[in-house]
Parts: structure tokens; C-alpha cells; sequence
């Protein structure tokens, strides 16, 4: 398949009108979001949303998150809108928060993998027709957050790329699920769980965010079960507090370069002068989480045939903070040291 690529940041709406109208034909169109790029298709057209999972590698039963334009689009998606929900998409839409809740019967089953629950949200930017759309990576790699990475991934295998320039939060969106009578994050972002609490009072935190699942335990989101956001590299964290967690990684990094292996440590601005004389590259302000957020994944794939080892420090799980530690472990595979 040729894949088109179209250059959005001068002409946004003709980006939107042409990824419109191949996502009405049935086809598959990668978009900025202000999160990541994401990989879109027709949400209500099962044979359309098989395509994604093909293009991506991605397991049938990792359900897909269904992007609407409007407000008023959800309740031809969900069987009700329970109250919490209309609290958190006034203050929150358009937005980085999914939320879960029971589907109605339009939705396919190819969006949501069998489950009796689908996840929407409204992003910034949209389209006409509700488009279900995973980040537009093949599964397990980083997410994208520029067109190029989305070429490297995805070039021959869909029908356009949209170009729109950089995403600015970098990772994707908060996913908060409503059953139960409850709000659950299951995978905390760019609206934090302090954002949240300030809407509707304590939020439950599911234990998936910052630890693996124990064996033979269910998942409350299928994506949790797979591994994610992976660069070639392995990637280990540094716990602690500083200068402590420093000196763990310089000795950890002196211990691999020993055996052959190329290490870089993942620095920021405030912890730069720990580092003299060892490979480093700055991600971003300890003090802004967010900006570690935004450039972390193109970090990692800058990385790629570059280092076998990156070292990272961790940060304190509090607002973008904890989705910064959420990304940062599971790519670890949760190697901290
Ligand atoms: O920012 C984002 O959310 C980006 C942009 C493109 O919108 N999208 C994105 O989609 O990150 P994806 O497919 O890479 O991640 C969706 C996550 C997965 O972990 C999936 O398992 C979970 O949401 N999810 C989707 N539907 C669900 C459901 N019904 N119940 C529980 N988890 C669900
Ligand atoms: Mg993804």
C-alpha cells in the first residue's frame, strides 16, 4: 500500500477534511491528538477497525478507545450517562480523559474486544464520524509523537499520514473508568488525579498503574496485560532520593560500559551537573514533570541503535508526575534499582 502524507500545520482543516473523508471510505488515517499520534478508523464499521489491529500487530482483545467530536455524541455510545460522567466531560472536554462505561449496542465488538464497556473521549482535535483510534505505533513500540515516528512505524501499512506537527503532553491520554458506582484510573496522563478529585472527590487508583500484575490476575484494563512503550533499549530506574539515586545509576552505568554495553542516563535540568564525563542527554525539568512527559517517548526512539542500556530517574508520583512513572515502568519492565 503507498501511504499518502499530507502536511497539516499550514492547512488544518484540509488535514481534517481529507482524513474525513478516507475514514467515511473505510480506511486508515494517522492524526495528531494533543497527546500522541493516533491511528484512526471508522468506529462503527467493524471491518474498518479489524484493519487497525492488523496494521498495528495489536492483540484482538486490547480494546480501542472511540474519539467523538462532540459532546452530545456520547450517549449514542453508552447504554446511560451517569452523572460523574457529565461533571468530568464539562470541566475536562475536549480533552486528554477517556472515560469507560457500559456500551450500547451500535458500538462493534471489534472496538472493544469482546467487552460489555467502551472508552471514549474528545480530543481537541476531530473528525465527523466517532473514530476508534489506538496510538498509531506498531504495538509495544513507543507511542508517536510527530509524524515522523509515525512513518518509521506505519509507512505501507495505512492509507495517510497526517502531519500536525509535534503533540505537546507527549504521553496519552488519562483513562478513567465508571463502573462500579465509582472513578478508577486506569492509566493516568495529562488530566491528573488531582485535576480529578478537584471535580468529584477521591478517585481510586487501580493497583495495574505503578506495579506489574500479580500471576493470574485480571486485568481491569486489557492493555495492562501487554507489554508497552518499549524501546530496543532496556531501560532501568533509579529510585531514592537524590544524590543517592545519582550515584546508583553512575554505578550501574559504570557496571554495563564494563561489560561492553553502551549506556546513556535520561538527565534533567536540576540533576545535569551529577553526570559529568558519562553520556547524557537533558529530557526536561524535574521541577515540570510535563516536560518529561512530552519528550520521553521521542527520546526513546532517538535512542534507537544507539545505546543498549538508558537509565532514568524516577520521579514523585504526584500529578504528571505519576503518569511520567506509569510510562517509565512499564518500559523498565519495572527494573528499578
Ligand atoms: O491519548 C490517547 O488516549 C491516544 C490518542 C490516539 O487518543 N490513544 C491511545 O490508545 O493511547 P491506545 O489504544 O494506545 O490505548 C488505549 C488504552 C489501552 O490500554 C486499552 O486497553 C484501554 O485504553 N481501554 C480501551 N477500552 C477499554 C475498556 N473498555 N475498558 C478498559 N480499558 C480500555
Ligand atoms: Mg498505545
Amino acid at each position: 500500500m503507498d501511504t499518502r502524507y499530507f502536511n497539516a500545520v499550514k492547512q488544518p482543516e484540509a488535514g481534517t477534511k481529507l482524513g474525513g473523508s478516507v475514514i467515511r471510505s473505510g480506511g486508515l488515517v494517522a492524526f495528531p491528538t494533543e497527546t500522541v499520534y493516533g491511528l484512526g478508523a471508522n468506529g462503527l464499521d467493524g471491518e474498518a477497525v479489524n484493519k487497525i489491529f492488523e496494521a498495528k500487530g495489536r492483540p484482538n482483545d486490547n480494546p480501542l478507545i472511540l474519539h467523538i467530536a462532540k459532546k452530545s455524541d456520547l450517549k449514542d455510545l453508552w447504554k446511560s450517562v451517569p452523572e460523574r460522567a457529565r461533571l468530568l466531560m464539562d470541566e475536562f472536554w475536549p480533552g486528554p480523559l477517556t472515560m469507560v462505561y457500559l456500551k450500547s449496542s451500535r458500538v462493534p465488538e471489534e472496538v472493544t474486544g469482546g467487552l460489555d464497556t467502551v472508552a471514549v473521549r474528545m480530543p481537541i482535535r476531530a473528525a465527523g464520524v466517532p473514530i476508534a483510534a489506538p496510538s498509531a505505533n506498531l504495538s509495544g513500540k513507543p507511542s508517536p509523537t510527530t509524524a515522523d515516528h509515525v512513518k518509521a512505524d506505519m509507512d505501507g501499512r495505512i492509507d495517510v499520514i497526517i502531519d500536525g506537527g509535534p503533540c505537546n503532553i507527549g504521553v496519552e491520554s488519562t483513562v478513567v473508568s465508571l463502573m462500579g458506582g465509582a472513578v478508577t484510573i486506569l492509566r493516568p496522563g495529562g488530566i491528573t488525579r488531582e485535576m480529578l478529585e478537584a471535580v468529584i472527590g477521591p478517585v481510586n487508583l487501580s493497583p495495574a498503574v505503578l506495579a506489574p500484575l500479580k500471576q493470574g490476575e485480571a486485568a481491569a484494563s486489557p492493555g495492562m496485560k501487554y507489554k508497552h512503550y518499549a524501546p530496543d533499549a532496556q531501560v532501568i530506574v533509579g529510585t531514592g532520593s537524590l544524590p543517592d539515586m545519582a550515584a546508583k545509576l553512575i554505578a550501574e552505568y559504570d557496571r554495563r560500559e564494563a561489560e561492553g554495553l553502551t549506556c546513556i542516563i535520561f538527565a534533567t535540568e536540576e540533576t545535569r551537573c551529577f553526570y559529568r564525563g558519562k553520556r547524557y542527554v537533558i529530557i526536561g525539568e524535574r521541577k515540570n514533570p510535563l516536560t518529561l512527559c512530552e519528550s520521553l517517548f521521542a527520546q526513546f526512539r532517538a535512542q534507537e541503535g544507539k545505546a543498549d542500556v538508558i537509565l532514568c530517574e524516577a520521579l514523585p508520583e504526584t500529578d504528571m508526575g505519576l503518569a511520567y512513572m506509569n510510562r517509565l515502568l512499564r518500559s523498565a519492565g519495572f527494573k528499578t534499582i
